[in-house]
């Protein structure tokens, strides 16, 4: 069994699975920034290729240092980024983790746990790979979001 599968086992065990209609997906997704530049039908396409799950509060979603298999968006509830002790982000609707590990291949960068019941949209690597692609205004809007993210990690180190 691979790390790749292993890690997508765990995480499925830690979740519950739960579908909303894909009209309510593309309403959701429709509303979060990353995706403010598409038109409906792409929002759908993308909604389609997704997947939902719904966290108890204080369960890991993603682990520090586990290989990275999926993309999170946020559709209702809030996660904390930790590293050990430390909260480096909170992040709630519309708001997404995970990207990193995908970007560079590297083991995932920090803990992310449901702090109040969350349910959240997923993209698996291979779906957000062909995503970006076909997007490629994506990326910049990632880039943008992870300098924004580092810029407050600075800040806070100080
Ligand atoms: P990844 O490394 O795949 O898994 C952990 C995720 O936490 C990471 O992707 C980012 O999405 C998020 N993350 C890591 N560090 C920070 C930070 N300083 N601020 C906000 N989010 C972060």
């Amino acid at each position: 069994m691979s790390l790749n599968h292993l890690e997508q086992t765990k995480l499925q065990m830690a979740a519950e699975p739960w579908s909303m209609t894909l009209a309510d997906v593309t309403s959701a997704l429709s509303s979060v920034p990353l995706f403010s530049g598409f038109g409906q039908k792409q929002v759908r396409l993308v909604a389609e290729s997704g997947r939902e799950y719904k966290y108890k509060v204080g369960t890991t979603i993603v682990e520090d240092g586990s290989v990275g298999v999926g993309f999170y968006m946020v559709l209702n509830g809030r996660v904390e980024v930790r590293k050990g002790p430390r909260v480096l982000a909170s992040l709630s609707n519309g708001q997404y983790f995970g990207e990193m590990s995908l970007i560079d291949g590297e083991p995932r960068s920090a803990d992310v746990l449901a702090v109040q019941p969350t349910e959240c949209f997923t993209l698996s690597t291979q779906t957000f790979y062909a995503l970006v692609k076909r997007h490629p205004e994506l990326a910049l809007l990632m880039l943008k979001e992870l300098a924004k993210r580092l810029r407050a990690a600075q800040s806070s180190d100080q």
